[in-house]
């Protein structure tokens, strides 16, 4: 079956939403299969957000990812990793879609990074890479 790695990033922990996001995931059918509240380290991060070295946001990114801790869970089902990206929304939390986890709890801050509440895996090699990053 189908995995991948959720985050509920540290502005969800922080606004005590990590229970109504999780609680998404599972209204939807997806089952939790490890879940865990980690405090990153840069180096953690600096891996899972490779794809993102020099750009413009990465430094901001990986600052606020290390600004408090994240939830990161492993979530199993048929069609997971474009069914979560699909509830999460798009990556701008000020346009996604009402309904979706960004546009329903997501809004721009004034701030360098975008905080948008969640990650999620973007395909099968991501999902296996970034499961292998945060559950060793
Ligand atoms: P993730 O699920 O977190 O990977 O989000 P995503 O796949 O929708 O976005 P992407 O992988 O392209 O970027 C990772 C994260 O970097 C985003 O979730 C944002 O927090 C941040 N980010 C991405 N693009 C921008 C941007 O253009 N400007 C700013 N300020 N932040 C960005
Ligand atoms: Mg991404």
């Amino acid at each position: 079956v189908e995995r991948t790695l959720i985050l509920v990033k540290p502005d969800g922990v922080k606004r005590q939403l990590s229970g109504a996001i999780l609680a998404r995931v599972e209204a939807k059918g997806y089952a939790i299969a490890n879940l865990k509240m980690v405090n990153a380290d840069r180096a953690l991060l600096e891996e899972h957000y490779a794809e993102h070295q020099g750009k413009p946001f990465f430094e901001p990114l990986v600052e606020f990812m290390l600004s408090g801790p994240v939830v990161a869970a492993i979530v199993e089902g048929h069609r997971v990793i474009e069914g979560f990206r699909s509830l999460a929304g798009t990556t701008d939390p000020t346009t996604a879609a009402p309904g979706t986890i960004r546009g329903d709890f997501g809004r721009d801050w004034g701030l360098k990074v975008q905080q948008n509440l969640v990650h999620g895996s973007d395909s099968v090699e991501s999902a296996e890479r970034e499961i292998g990053i945060w559950f060793k």
